[in-house]
Protein backbone atom coordinates (compact mmCIF):
# COMPACT_ATOMS: atom_id res chain seq x y z
CA UNK A 1 0.00 0.00 0.00
CA UNK A 2 1.21 3.31 -0.95
CA UNK A 3 1.56 6.35 1.61
CA UNK A 4 -1.04 8.49 1.71
CA UNK A 5 -0.37 12.12 1.92
CA UNK A 6 -2.71 15.39 1.47
CA UNK A 7 -1.21 17.85 -1.02
CA UNK A 8 1.47 16.21 -2.21
CA UNK A 9 3.81 18.84 -4.48
CA UNK A 10 4.55 16.99 -8.14
CA UNK A 11 6.87 18.34 -10.85
CA UNK A 12 5.00 19.03 -14.23
CA UNK A 13 6.93 19.34 -17.73
CA UNK A 14 4.85 20.49 -19.76
CA UNK A 15 6.16 19.65 -22.91
CA UNK A 16 4.81 20.72 -26.75
CA UNK A 17 4.85 17.44 -27.79
CA UNK A 18 4.80 15.16 -24.70
CA UNK A 19 4.46 15.58 -20.71
CA UNK A 20 5.66 13.94 -17.82
CA UNK A 21 5.11 13.90 -13.98
CA UNK A 22 7.07 13.31 -11.26
CA UNK A 23 7.42 13.12 -7.38
CA UNK A 24 10.13 12.89 -4.99
CA UNK A 25 9.44 10.08 -2.42
CA UNK A 26 11.11 10.70 0.66
CA UNK A 27 10.89 7.08 2.00
CA UNK A 28 13.24 5.76 -0.79
CA UNK A 29 15.37 9.25 -1.31
CA UNK A 30 14.69 8.97 -4.96
CA UNK A 31 12.28 10.94 -7.80
CA UNK A 32 9.90 8.48 -9.42
CA UNK A 33 8.68 9.34 -12.58
CA UNK A 34 4.77 8.30 -12.52
CA UNK A 35 3.32 6.21 -15.42
CA UNK A 36 -0.01 7.31 -17.27
CA UNK A 37 -3.19 4.74 -17.14
CA UNK A 38 -1.27 3.20 -20.54
CA UNK A 39 1.58 2.41 -18.69
CA UNK A 40 3.38 5.10 -20.33
CA UNK A 41 6.04 7.36 -18.59
CA UNK A 42 5.43 10.36 -20.94
CA UNK A 43 1.72 11.78 -21.88
CA UNK A 44 1.37 13.08 -25.27
CA UNK A 45 0.41 17.18 -24.73
CA UNK A 46 -3.12 16.58 -26.97
CA UNK A 47 -6.51 17.42 -26.29
CA UNK A 48 -9.54 15.86 -28.25
CA UNK A 49 -13.33 17.18 -28.25
CA UNK A 50 -15.89 14.54 -30.03
CA UNK A 51 -19.44 14.08 -30.13
CA UNK A 52 -19.67 12.99 -26.45
CA UNK A 53 -16.43 12.90 -24.73
CA UNK A 54 -13.04 14.94 -24.13
CA UNK A 55 -9.72 13.01 -24.66
CA UNK A 56 -6.43 14.18 -23.22
CA UNK A 57 -3.00 12.33 -23.41
CA UNK A 58 -2.37 9.12 -25.51
CA UNK A 59 -6.32 8.94 -26.15
CA UNK A 60 -6.75 11.98 -27.48
CA UNK A 61 -2.99 11.55 -29.94
CA UNK A 62 -4.39 7.78 -30.74
CA UNK A 63 -7.72 8.94 -32.69
CA UNK A 64 -6.06 11.65 -34.48
CA UNK A 65 -6.03 10.84 -37.48
CA UNK A 66 -9.92 10.25 -37.52
CA UNK A 67 -10.84 13.66 -36.15
CA UNK A 68 -8.18 16.21 -36.84
CA UNK A 69 -9.76 19.05 -36.74
CA UNK A 70 -10.80 18.60 -33.15
CA UNK A 71 -7.76 17.55 -31.87
CA UNK A 72 -4.92 20.18 -30.28
CA UNK A 73 -1.61 20.10 -30.09
CA UNK A 74 1.36 22.29 -30.11
CA UNK A 75 -0.31 24.70 -27.82
CA UNK A 76 2.52 25.44 -25.71
CA UNK A 77 3.43 27.15 -29.21
CA UNK A 78 0.49 29.07 -29.05
CA UNK A 79 1.07 30.17 -25.29
CA UNK A 80 2.01 34.20 -24.67
CA UNK A 81 1.83 34.94 -28.20
CA UNK A 82 -0.49 37.43 -30.27
CA UNK A 83 -2.42 36.26 -32.83
CA UNK A 84 -0.66 38.13 -35.28
CA UNK A 85 3.09 37.29 -34.52
CA UNK A 86 4.55 36.00 -37.91
CA UNK A 87 5.52 32.66 -35.79
CA UNK A 88 1.91 31.89 -35.09
CA UNK A 89 0.99 32.85 -38.72
CA UNK A 90 3.56 29.91 -40.12
CA UNK A 91 2.11 27.27 -37.22
CA UNK A 92 -1.44 27.67 -38.40
CA UNK A 93 -0.68 27.04 -41.99
CA UNK A 94 0.37 23.66 -40.87
CA UNK A 95 -2.05 22.87 -38.24
CA UNK A 96 -5.28 21.23 -38.99
CA UNK A 97 -7.33 22.69 -36.42
CA UNK A 98 -8.55 26.42 -36.82
CA UNK A 99 -6.88 29.42 -35.00
CA UNK A 100 -8.45 32.86 -35.40
CA UNK A 101 -7.40 35.79 -33.42
CA UNK A 102 -10.13 37.04 -30.69
CA UNK A 103 -10.22 39.85 -28.12
CA UNK A 104 -6.62 41.90 -28.29
CA UNK A 105 -5.09 39.58 -30.67
CA UNK A 106 -5.34 37.08 -28.87
CA UNK A 107 -5.09 33.58 -30.53
CA UNK A 108 -8.68 31.34 -30.10
CA UNK A 109 -8.75 28.05 -30.95
CA UNK A 110 -11.63 26.58 -32.35
CA UNK A 111 -13.31 22.80 -32.18
CA UNK A 112 -16.16 20.94 -32.38
CA UNK A 113 -17.78 19.30 -28.60
CA UNK A 114 -20.92 17.87 -28.65
CA UNK A 115 -21.92 19.35 -31.58
CA UNK A 116 -21.11 23.01 -30.49
CA UNK A 117 -18.46 25.32 -31.83
CA UNK A 118 -16.20 25.81 -28.28
CA UNK A 119 -13.34 28.56 -28.57
CA UNK A 120 -10.10 28.08 -26.68
CA UNK A 121 -7.31 29.58 -25.68
CA UNK A 122 -4.43 27.79 -25.29
CA UNK A 123 -4.08 28.34 -21.81
CA UNK A 124 -6.86 26.39 -21.26
CA UNK A 125 -6.01 23.36 -23.60
CA UNK A 126 -2.82 23.52 -21.89
CA UNK A 127 -4.87 23.53 -18.40
CA UNK A 128 -6.54 20.47 -20.13
CA UNK A 129 -2.96 18.82 -20.01
CA UNK A 130 -2.34 19.90 -16.94
CA UNK A 131 -5.51 18.26 -15.10
CA UNK A 132 -4.70 15.09 -16.90
CA UNK A 133 -1.07 15.37 -15.32
CA UNK A 134 -2.34 15.45 -11.91
CA UNK A 135 -4.84 13.05 -12.79
CA UNK A 136 -2.35 10.79 -13.35
CA UNK A 137 -0.45 11.79 -10.35
CA UNK A 138 -2.99 11.56 -7.78
CA UNK A 139 -4.23 7.61 -9.05
CA UNK A 140 -0.37 6.93 -8.33
CA UNK A 141 -0.11 8.32 -4.89
CA UNK A 142 -3.50 7.51 -4.14
CA UNK A 143 -3.93 11.31 -2.59
CA UNK A 144 -4.84 15.00 -3.67
CA UNK A 145 -2.35 16.49 -5.69
CA UNK A 146 -2.48 20.75 -5.39
CA UNK A 147 0.65 21.53 -5.50
CA UNK A 148 3.18 21.98 -8.69
CA UNK A 149 6.44 23.17 -10.22
CA UNK A 150 5.92 23.31 -13.69
CA UNK A 151 8.73 24.04 -15.76
CA UNK A 152 8.97 26.35 -18.87
CA UNK A 153 11.97 26.54 -22.04
CA UNK A 154 14.49 29.08 -20.27
CA UNK A 155 14.52 30.99 -23.37
CA UNK A 156 10.38 31.35 -22.52
CA UNK A 157 9.76 35.58 -22.60
CA UNK A 158 7.69 36.98 -19.69
CA UNK A 159 4.37 36.67 -21.27
CA UNK A 160 5.07 32.94 -22.09
CA UNK A 161 5.70 32.52 -18.77
CA UNK A 162 2.56 33.68 -17.09
CA UNK A 163 0.52 32.30 -19.72
CA UNK A 164 1.83 28.65 -18.44
CA UNK A 165 0.64 29.94 -14.57
CA UNK A 166 -2.10 30.70 -15.89
CA UNK A 167 -3.12 27.65 -17.27
CA UNK A 168 -2.02 26.32 -13.75
CA UNK A 169 -4.01 28.26 -11.84
CA UNK A 170 -6.94 27.51 -14.61
CA UNK A 171 -6.16 23.27 -13.86
CA UNK A 172 -6.48 24.36 -10.01
CA UNK A 173 -3.03 24.08 -9.14
CA UNK A 174 -0.69 25.73 -7.28
CA UNK A 175 1.80 26.86 -9.56
CA UNK A 176 5.19 26.69 -6.56
CA UNK A 177 7.26 27.53 -9.42
CA UNK A 178 7.42 28.08 -12.90
CA UNK A 179 11.34 26.43 -13.12
CA UNK A 180 13.83 26.45 -16.41
CA UNK A 181 14.13 23.31 -18.15
CA UNK A 182 17.51 23.12 -18.54
CA UNK A 183 17.89 23.83 -14.83
CA UNK A 184 15.54 21.04 -13.80
CA UNK A 185 17.59 18.60 -16.11
CA UNK A 186 20.91 20.09 -14.79
CA UNK A 187 19.30 19.00 -11.34
CA UNK A 188 18.48 15.34 -12.32
CA UNK A 189 21.87 15.46 -13.56
CA UNK A 190 23.88 16.84 -10.79
CA UNK A 191 22.38 14.71 -8.28
CA UNK A 192 22.94 11.64 -9.46
CA UNK A 193 26.92 12.65 -10.17
CA UNK A 194 27.33 15.24 -7.07
CA UNK A 195 29.06 12.28 -4.76
CA UNK A 196 32.05 12.60 -8.13
CA UNK A 197 32.30 16.54 -7.24
CA UNK A 198 35.48 17.55 -5.85
CA UNK A 199 35.72 21.36 -6.83
CA UNK A 200 33.59 23.03 -9.63
CA UNK A 201 32.10 21.76 -12.16
CA UNK A 202 31.00 23.21 -16.07
CA UNK A 203 27.92 21.75 -16.86
CA UNK A 204 25.90 22.56 -20.58
CA UNK A 205 22.73 21.42 -20.83
CA UNK A 206 21.43 21.14 -24.20
CA UNK A 207 18.08 20.20 -24.43
CA UNK A 208 16.39 19.79 -28.35
CA UNK A 209 12.57 19.09 -27.39
CA UNK A 210 9.35 18.93 -29.61
CA UNK A 211 9.12 22.52 -29.79
CA UNK A 212 12.06 24.03 -28.15
CA UNK A 213 15.72 24.43 -28.18
CA UNK A 214 17.24 25.83 -24.95
CA UNK A 215 20.92 25.93 -23.81
CA UNK A 216 22.28 26.64 -20.40
CA UNK A 217 25.58 27.02 -19.03
CA UNK A 218 25.91 26.18 -15.30
CA UNK A 219 28.41 25.39 -12.65
CA UNK A 220 27.84 23.21 -9.38
CA UNK A 221 29.92 23.65 -6.51
CA UNK A 222 29.34 21.52 -3.87
CA UNK A 223 25.39 21.82 -3.70
CA UNK A 224 24.86 24.89 -5.21
CA UNK A 225 24.17 25.55 -8.83
CA UNK A 226 24.53 28.34 -10.70
CA UNK A 227 23.34 29.04 -13.81
CA UNK A 228 26.22 31.27 -16.20
CA UNK A 229 24.01 31.50 -19.21
CA UNK A 230 21.18 30.98 -21.20
CA UNK A 231 20.19 31.25 -25.00
CA UNK A 232 17.79 29.32 -27.56
CA UNK A 233 15.15 29.44 -29.52
CA UNK A 234 11.25 28.77 -28.50
CA UNK A 235 10.18 27.66 -31.91
CA UNK A 236 12.97 25.16 -33.14
CA UNK A 237 12.19 20.92 -32.01
CA UNK A 238 11.15 17.61 -33.22
CA UNK A 239 7.89 19.16 -34.36
CA UNK A 240 9.74 20.99 -37.31
CA UNK A 241 11.94 18.09 -38.41
CA UNK A 242 8.35 16.29 -38.98
CA UNK A 243 6.88 19.02 -40.82
CA UNK A 244 10.09 18.73 -43.49
CA UNK A 245 9.73 15.44 -43.72
CA UNK A 246 6.16 15.40 -44.28
CA UNK A 247 6.15 18.21 -47.13
CA UNK A 248 8.90 16.05 -48.60
CA UNK A 249 6.15 13.06 -48.65
CA UNK A 250 3.25 15.53 -49.77
CA UNK A 251 5.34 15.98 -52.85
CA UNK A 252 6.21 12.58 -53.68
CA UNK A 253 2.61 11.75 -53.69
CA UNK A 254 2.35 14.38 -55.75
CA UNK A 255 4.54 13.54 -58.36
CA UNK A 256 3.94 9.51 -58.45
CA UNK A 257 -0.07 10.07 -57.91
CA UNK A 258 -0.60 13.79 -59.42
CA UNK A 259 -2.97 14.44 -56.23
CA UNK A 260 -2.13 16.85 -53.68
CA UNK A 261 -3.23 15.88 -50.20
CA UNK A 262 -1.93 18.90 -48.55
CA UNK A 263 -5.40 20.78 -48.17
CA UNK A 264 -6.60 16.88 -46.69
CA UNK A 265 -6.32 17.19 -42.86
CA UNK A 266 -7.11 13.88 -42.64
CA UNK A 267 -4.26 12.35 -44.66
CA UNK A 268 -1.54 14.84 -43.59
CA UNK A 269 -2.11 13.28 -39.78
CA UNK A 270 -1.35 10.05 -40.84
CA UNK A 271 1.62 10.79 -43.22
CA UNK A 272 2.80 13.01 -39.19
CA UNK A 273 2.48 10.36 -37.53
CA UNK A 274 4.15 7.95 -39.98
CA UNK A 275 6.62 10.65 -40.43
CA UNK A 276 7.56 11.08 -36.86
CA UNK A 277 7.90 7.04 -36.48
CA UNK A 278 10.32 7.39 -39.26
CA UNK A 279 12.30 9.98 -37.83
CA UNK A 280 12.55 8.24 -34.35
CA UNK A 281 14.35 4.72 -36.21
CA UNK A 282 16.52 7.14 -38.74
CA UNK A 283 18.19 7.66 -35.00
CA UNK A 284 18.92 3.95 -34.78
CA UNK A 285 18.94 3.05 -38.79
CA UNK A 286 20.17 4.29 -41.50
CA UNK A 287 17.24 3.70 -43.80
CA UNK A 288 13.23 4.05 -42.48
CA UNK A 289 10.14 2.81 -44.44
CA UNK A 290 7.20 4.77 -44.17
CA UNK A 291 3.72 2.80 -44.66
CA UNK A 292 0.22 4.21 -44.83
CA UNK A 293 -3.16 2.49 -45.96
CA UNK A 294 -5.13 4.43 -47.96
CA UNK A 295 -3.04 7.94 -47.50
CA UNK A 296 -5.92 9.45 -49.84
CA UNK A 297 -8.70 8.83 -52.31
CA UNK A 298 -8.00 4.93 -50.73
CA UNK A 299 -4.28 4.84 -52.68
CA UNK A 300 -1.69 3.40 -50.28
CA UNK A 301 1.53 5.24 -49.60
CA UNK A 302 4.65 3.14 -49.24
CA UNK A 303 8.05 4.67 -49.45
CA UNK A 304 11.70 4.88 -47.65
CA UNK A 305 13.85 7.67 -46.33
CA UNK A 306 17.71 7.49 -45.48
CA UNK A 307 19.67 9.55 -42.47
CA UNK A 308 21.09 11.22 -45.01
CA UNK A 309 18.49 12.80 -46.49
CA UNK A 310 17.24 13.63 -43.20
CA UNK A 311 20.11 15.26 -42.46
CA UNK A 312 19.73 17.50 -45.35
CA UNK A 313 16.33 18.28 -45.46
CA UNK A 314 17.06 20.37 -41.52
CA UNK A 315 20.46 21.04 -41.86
CA UNK A 316 20.24 24.65 -41.37
CA UNK A 317 17.65 23.57 -38.27
CA UNK A 318 20.68 21.74 -36.58
CA UNK A 319 23.38 23.95 -37.78
CA UNK A 320 21.48 27.36 -35.72
CA UNK A 321 21.37 25.19 -32.86
CA UNK A 322 25.16 25.03 -33.01
CA UNK A 323 25.21 28.75 -33.33
CA UNK A 324 22.74 29.22 -30.04
CA UNK A 325 25.68 26.91 -28.16
CA UNK A 326 28.38 28.88 -29.39
CA UNK A 327 26.54 32.71 -28.21
CA UNK A 328 25.81 31.11 -24.93
CA UNK A 329 29.61 30.10 -24.07
CA UNK A 330 30.46 33.56 -25.40
CA UNK A 331 28.13 34.96 -23.53
CA UNK A 332 28.96 33.15 -20.35
CA UNK A 333 32.85 34.10 -21.36
CA UNK A 334 33.59 30.70 -20.64
CA UNK A 335 35.71 28.78 -23.56
CA UNK A 336 34.09 25.72 -24.21
CA UNK A 337 37.93 23.89 -23.71
CA UNK A 338 36.29 24.42 -20.38
CA UNK A 339 33.03 22.46 -20.22
CA UNK A 340 33.24 19.43 -18.01
CA UNK A 341 30.22 18.01 -19.53
CA UNK A 342 27.74 18.05 -21.92
CA UNK A 343 24.46 16.97 -20.78
CA UNK A 344 21.33 15.98 -23.67
CA UNK A 345 18.22 17.14 -22.89
CA UNK A 346 14.71 16.82 -25.26
CA UNK A 347 14.04 13.82 -27.61
CA UNK A 348 15.53 14.88 -30.32
CA UNK A 349 18.36 15.37 -28.80
CA UNK A 350 18.95 11.55 -29.70
CA UNK A 351 19.41 12.73 -33.32
CA UNK A 352 22.79 11.43 -34.78
CA UNK A 353 23.42 14.68 -36.50
CA UNK A 354 22.65 16.59 -33.75
CA UNK A 355 25.18 14.57 -32.02
CA UNK A 356 28.19 14.72 -33.99
CA UNK A 357 28.11 18.59 -34.44
CA UNK A 358 27.36 19.17 -31.18
CA UNK A 359 30.66 16.35 -30.18
CA UNK A 360 32.59 18.23 -33.10
CA UNK A 361 31.51 21.69 -31.57
CA UNK A 362 33.33 20.63 -28.13
CA UNK A 363 36.29 18.93 -29.89
CA UNK A 364 35.51 15.01 -30.01
CA UNK A 365 34.15 15.57 -26.37
CA UNK A 366 32.60 12.43 -25.41
CA UNK A 367 28.63 13.75 -24.95
CA UNK A 368 26.92 12.59 -21.39
CA UNK A 369 23.85 10.34 -22.13
CA UNK A 370 23.61 9.06 -18.50
CA UNK A 371 20.10 10.88 -18.11
CA UNK A 372 16.90 10.04 -19.74
CA UNK A 373 16.09 12.86 -22.05
CA UNK A 374 12.19 12.58 -21.86
CA UNK A 375 12.29 12.49 -18.45
CA UNK A 376 15.36 14.52 -16.81
CA UNK A 377 13.11 17.77 -16.46
CA UNK A 378 10.24 16.35 -14.58
CA UNK A 379 13.12 15.03 -11.88
CA UNK A 380 14.30 18.01 -11.36
CA UNK A 381 10.89 19.91 -11.58
CA UNK A 382 9.97 16.77 -8.73
CA UNK A 383 13.29 17.48 -6.47
CA UNK A 384 12.44 21.45 -6.93
CA UNK A 385 8.62 20.90 -5.48
CA UNK A 386 10.18 18.65 -2.48
CA UNK A 387 12.42 21.60 -1.78
CA UNK A 388 9.72 24.11 -1.90
CA UNK A 389 7.54 22.12 0.46
CA UNK A 390 8.00 22.14 3.90
CA UNK A 391 7.09 19.06 5.19
CA UNK A 392 9.38 16.34 2.73
CA UNK A 393 11.52 15.11 4.10
CA UNK A 394 15.39 13.47 2.50
CA UNK A 395 15.36 16.18 -0.02
CA UNK A 396 18.80 16.75 -1.41
CA UNK A 397 19.96 20.25 0.09
CA UNK A 398 20.31 22.02 -3.38
CA UNK A 399 21.04 25.79 -4.21
CA UNK A 400 19.77 26.64 -7.08
CA UNK A 401 20.49 30.01 -8.81
CA UNK A 402 18.99 31.19 -12.31
CA UNK A 403 18.92 33.75 -14.73
CA UNK A 404 16.89 35.37 -16.49
CA UNK A 405 17.09 34.81 -20.17
CA UNK A 406 16.26 38.37 -22.04
CA UNK A 407 17.17 42.06 -21.42
CA UNK A 408 14.53 44.75 -19.89
CA UNK A 409 14.79 47.98 -20.36
CA UNK A 410 12.21 51.07 -21.05
CA UNK A 411 12.16 53.06 -24.34
CA UNK A 412 14.37 56.60 -23.46
CA UNK A 413 13.71 59.40 -25.59
CA UNK A 414 14.44 59.02 -29.08
CA UNK A 415 13.44 55.04 -29.36
CA UNK A 416 16.84 53.77 -27.72
CA UNK A 417 16.14 50.78 -25.61
CA UNK A 418 17.67 51.53 -21.99
CA UNK A 419 18.55 47.89 -20.52
CA UNK A 420 18.20 48.11 -16.80
CA UNK A 421 18.19 44.31 -16.00
CA UNK A 422 20.66 42.87 -18.86
CA UNK A 423 20.30 39.03 -20.01
CA UNK A 424 21.90 36.83 -17.38
CA UNK A 425 21.38 38.46 -14.74
CA UNK A 426 20.93 36.62 -11.27
CA UNK A 427 17.09 36.47 -10.11
CA UNK A 428 15.30 37.60 -7.80
CA UNK A 429 16.69 40.71 -8.66
CA UNK A 430 15.42 44.52 -8.11
CA UNK A 431 17.00 47.30 -10.16
CA UNK A 432 15.89 50.92 -9.72
CA UNK A 433 16.72 53.80 -12.27
CA UNK A 434 16.62 57.11 -12.13
CA UNK A 435 15.33 59.40 -15.21
CA UNK A 436 14.88 63.41 -15.69
CA UNK A 437 12.30 65.16 -18.08
CA UNK A 438 13.61 66.25 -21.37
CA UNK A 439 11.57 68.88 -22.12
CA UNK A 440 10.47 72.03 -19.85
CA UNK A 441 7.42 71.50 -17.32
CA UNK A 442 7.21 67.96 -18.41
CA UNK A 443 3.74 66.50 -16.48
CA UNK A 444 4.19 62.79 -17.22
CA UNK A 445 6.52 59.78 -18.28
CA UNK A 446 5.50 57.09 -20.65
CA UNK A 447 6.99 54.37 -19.49
CA UNK A 448 7.22 51.99 -22.29
CA UNK A 449 8.93 48.37 -20.71
CA UNK A 450 10.51 46.30 -24.03
CA UNK A 451 12.26 42.75 -23.52
CA UNK A 452 15.10 41.81 -26.16
CA UNK A 453 18.83 42.59 -26.90
CA UNK A 454 17.97 44.99 -30.08
CA UNK A 455 19.27 48.56 -29.29
CA UNK A 456 16.52 50.35 -30.71
CA UNK A 457 13.31 49.48 -28.61
CA UNK A 458 10.92 48.89 -31.32
CA UNK A 459 12.79 45.87 -32.91
CA UNK A 460 12.21 44.20 -29.28
CA UNK A 461 8.94 42.65 -27.77
CA UNK A 462 7.05 45.48 -25.59
CA UNK A 463 5.64 43.72 -23.23
CA UNK A 464 3.91 46.79 -20.87
CA UNK A 465 2.99 50.42 -20.73
CA UNK A 466 1.46 53.12 -18.30
CA UNK A 467 1.97 56.61 -17.93
CA UNK A 468 3.17 57.90 -14.42
CA UNK A 469 0.81 60.96 -14.06
CA UNK A 470 1.62 64.25 -11.79
CA UNK A 471 5.21 65.44 -12.09
CA UNK A 472 5.53 68.93 -10.61
CA UNK A 473 5.86 71.80 -13.34
CA UNK A 474 9.96 72.50 -13.89
CA UNK A 475 12.65 72.67 -16.13
CA UNK A 476 14.09 70.31 -17.90
CA UNK A 477 16.48 67.99 -16.70
CA UNK A 478 14.94 67.84 -13.26
CA UNK A 479 13.56 64.51 -11.75
CA UNK A 480 10.92 62.73 -13.56
CA UNK A 481 10.56 59.30 -12.31
CA UNK A 482 12.56 56.78 -10.56
CA UNK A 483 11.55 53.40 -12.11
CA UNK A 484 11.87 49.92 -10.36
CA UNK A 485 12.31 46.51 -12.51
CA UNK A 486 11.82 43.30 -10.19
CA UNK A 487 12.29 39.99 -11.32
CA UNK A 488 10.87 36.91 -9.20
CA UNK A 489 11.72 33.35 -8.87
CA UNK A 490 9.79 32.76 -11.31
CA UNK A 491 11.31 35.11 -13.96
CA UNK A 492 8.11 36.86 -13.98
CA UNK A 493 8.63 40.95 -14.51
CA UNK A 494 6.81 43.75 -11.92
CA UNK A 495 7.19 46.96 -12.80
CA UNK A 496 6.67 50.07 -10.50
CA UNK A 497 7.31 53.68 -11.10
CA UNK A 498 7.43 56.69 -8.91
CA UNK A 499 8.19 60.36 -8.53
CA UNK A 500 9.60 61.74 -5.68
CA UNK A 501 10.35 65.24 -6.90
CA UNK A 502 6.32 66.05 -6.09
CA UNK A 503 7.30 64.55 -3.05
CA UNK A 504 4.50 62.16 -3.83
CA UNK A 505 4.79 58.31 -4.54
CA UNK A 506 2.48 57.12 -7.06
CA UNK A 507 3.64 53.75 -7.40
CA UNK A 508 1.90 51.50 -10.56
CA UNK A 509 2.69 48.53 -11.39
CA UNK A 510 1.77 45.93 -14.17
CA UNK A 511 1.79 42.61 -14.56
CA UNK A 512 -0.79 42.50 -17.07
CA UNK A 513 0.02 42.18 -21.01
CA UNK A 514 -2.42 42.26 -23.31
CA UNK A 515 -1.75 38.99 -24.61
CA UNK A 516 -2.31 37.61 -21.03
CA UNK A 517 -5.78 36.85 -20.03
CA UNK A 518 -7.41 38.82 -17.12
CA UNK A 519 -7.71 37.31 -13.75
CA UNK A 520 -11.85 37.88 -13.98
CA UNK A 521 -11.02 35.94 -17.05
CA UNK A 522 -8.74 32.99 -15.33
CA UNK A 523 -11.23 32.57 -12.94
CA UNK A 524 -14.15 32.28 -15.23
CA UNK A 525 -11.88 29.41 -17.08
CA UNK A 526 -11.35 27.74 -14.22
CA UNK A 527 -15.00 27.56 -12.78
CA UNK A 528 -15.74 26.24 -16.62
CA UNK A 529 -12.81 23.55 -16.47
CA UNK A 530 -14.21 22.50 -13.38
CA UNK A 531 -17.55 21.99 -14.30
CA UNK A 532 -16.61 19.83 -17.61
CA UNK A 533 -14.80 17.80 -15.02
CA UNK A 534 -17.65 17.28 -13.29
CA UNK A 535 -19.52 16.45 -16.23
CA UNK A 536 -16.92 13.99 -18.13
N1 LIG B 1 14.77 8.66 -31.17
C1 LIG B 1 14.42 9.88 -31.54
N2 LIG B 1 14.98 10.47 -32.61
C2 LIG B 1 14.57 11.69 -33.02
N3 LIG B 1 13.63 12.40 -32.42
C3 LIG B 1 13.04 11.86 -31.34
C4 LIG B 1 13.40 10.58 -30.84
N4 LIG B 1 12.64 10.33 -29.75
C5 LIG B 1 11.84 11.38 -29.58
N5 LIG B 1 12.06 12.30 -30.53
C6 LIG B 1 11.38 13.59 -30.71
O1 LIG B 1 11.54 14.36 -29.55
C7 LIG B 1 10.40 15.23 -29.39
C8 LIG B 1 9.85 15.05 -28.01
O2 LIG B 1 10.84 15.38 -27.09
P1 LIG B 1 10.50 15.98 -25.68
O3 LIG B 1 9.49 15.13 -25.01
O4 LIG B 1 11.78 16.24 -25.02
O5 LIG B 1 9.84 17.35 -26.14
P2 LIG B 1 8.74 18.23 -25.41
O6 LIG B 1 9.07 18.27 -23.97
O7 LIG B 1 7.41 17.74 -25.82
O8 LIG B 1 8.94 19.62 -26.09
P3 LIG B 1 9.55 21.00 -25.54
O9 LIG B 1 10.47 20.68 -24.43
O10 LIG B 1 10.24 21.54 -26.74
O11 LIG B 1 8.37 21.80 -25.15
C9 LIG B 1 9.39 14.83 -30.45
O12 LIG B 1 9.47 15.73 -31.54
C10 LIG B 1 9.87 13.46 -30.86
O13 LIG B 1 9.52 13.14 -32.19
MG1 LIG C 1 10.67 19.33 -23.00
Amino acid sequence: MKRRREGCAVGIDLGTTYSCVAVWQEQHYRVEIIHNDQGNRTTPSFVAFTENQRLIGDAAKNQAAANPRNTVFDAKRLLGRKFSDPIVQDDILLWPFKVTAGVDDKPMITVKYKDQEKKLYAEEVSSMVLVKMREIAETYLESTVKNAVVTVPAYFSDSQRKATMDAGVIAGLNVMRVMNEPTAAAIAYGLDKRTDYGGERNIFVFDLGGGTFDVSLLTIKGTVFQIKATAGNTHLGGEDFDNRMVNYFVQEFKRKNRLDISGNPKALRSLRTACERAKRTLSFQVVATIEVDALFQCIDFSSSINRAKFEEMNMDFFNECVKIVESCLIDAKMDKSRVDDVVLVGGSSRIPKVQQLLQDFFQGKELCNSINPDEAVAYGAAVQAALLSEDVKNVPKLVLQDITPLSLGRELFGGIMDVVIPRNTCIPVKKTKRYITTRDNQSYDLIEIYEGERTRASDNNLIGSFHLYGIPPAPRGSDLSEVCFAIDENGILTISAKNNASGSSDVLTITNHKERLSSLEIKRLFKKLRITILKT
